[in-house]
């Protein structure tokens, strides 16, 4: 992110939070950081700050600290941002135009993704995302949620009917998700299913099915090479990260300078994933059965 917002021409990076001073010191520090930018030991200061306070990027990975975010939000004009780089990339609008041509691709059937890695046992004791306080949707909540979000993008956001967990899904001692599947099941019969888990090579598969067409990607999330092939359709020469931000800081100045209204697709689109996510998770809790996703 911080190497984003430096290659993005139109943001600069003003401060850094973390859990503790010293933690935000030493990534300053190791990402070398100009003095002008500040360091906070919590997320609150930062928001604190009168400079940063207008427009923040928060991780979309659910939290504890969720509910004090959108009480912020409400007392002030703080900016959100999820952080989905590989929506910016522009590999995904030519893909978007495939699956729209009738004569290439045809009808969406079904759409197939998996995410995983394999995390070390440093990672599986003490990372924040197998913490129930901290990153308490785990597997689902990191790389679970890009599935759900490719999904979606192929079913044009389109919420399903229901979504039912598959079984097999394993949970730590502290009751957070390693690794799972779902299914996802549309009124009109389309299908999709996702895997996501910290417990397998590591895997960024989509496949999306079409009466006449086949896509397949299987770098969906973070293009394994930056610079040459997954930036073949590219009309800009920056990475995807750089392109979040880019058109992040437009939305954040033409909303500052112009008084124009937010954009109402992100927030859309980020809370269906979410309602798509916490049904995967009521269904891994009640064995498996079908929850209806109600928007
Ligand atoms: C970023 O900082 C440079 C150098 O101080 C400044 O010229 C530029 O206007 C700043 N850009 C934004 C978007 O604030
Ligand atoms: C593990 O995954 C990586 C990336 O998907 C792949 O390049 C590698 O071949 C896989 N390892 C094996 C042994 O298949």
């Amino acid at each position: 992110m911080a190497r984003a917002i430096s290659l993005a021409p139109n943001a600069n990076l003003s401060a850094v939070g973390s859990r503790t001073p010293e933690k935000a010191k030493r990534f300053a520090a190791e990402n070398g950081f100009p003095e002008t930018v500040k360091t906070y030991g919590s997320y609150e200061a930062v928001l604190d700050d009168p400079n940063v306070a207008q427009c923040t990027c928060r991780s979309p990975r659910p939290s504890t600290h969720g509910g004090r975010w959108r009480r912020r939000r409400r007392r002030s004009t703080l900016w959100t941002g999820a952080c989905g780089m590989w929506m910016h990339h522009p590999r995904l609008h030519k893909m978007k135009e495939l699956l729209s041509n009738p004569h290439l691709f045809g009808q969406l059937k079904s759409v197939h993704s998996i995410f995983t890695f394999l995390a070390d046992s440093d990672y599986l004791e003490n990372n924040i995302r197998v913490k129930p306080d901290l990153d308490g949707l785990g597997a689902l909540g990191d790389i679970g949620w890009y599935c759900v979000r490719i999904i979606l993008w192929a079913a044009d956001y389109e919420l399903p009917k229901t979504v039912t967990a598959l079984p097999g899904a394993v949970l730590n001692k502290a009751g957070v998700i390693l690794s799972c599947g779902a299914s996802l099941l549309w009124e009109d019969g389309r299908l999709a299913t996702l895997e996501c888990s910290f417990l397998a090579n590591l895997t960024m598969d989509v496949t999306v099915l079409g009466t006449k067409g086949t896509l397949h990607v299987n770098d969906f999330n973070i293009p394994f090479d930056e610079t040459s092939a997954s930036f073949k359709f590219a009309t800009e020469d920056l990475p995807q990260e750089a392109l979040m931000i880019k058109e992040f800081a437009t939305l954040v100045g033409s909303i500052r300078d112009s008084s124009s209204k937010p954009d109402k697709k992100w927030p859309t689109i980020t809370r269906k994933t979410q309602l798509v996510m916490d049904a995967v998770k009521l269904s891994v809790e009640n064995g498996c059965a079908p929850v209806n996703v109600v928007n």
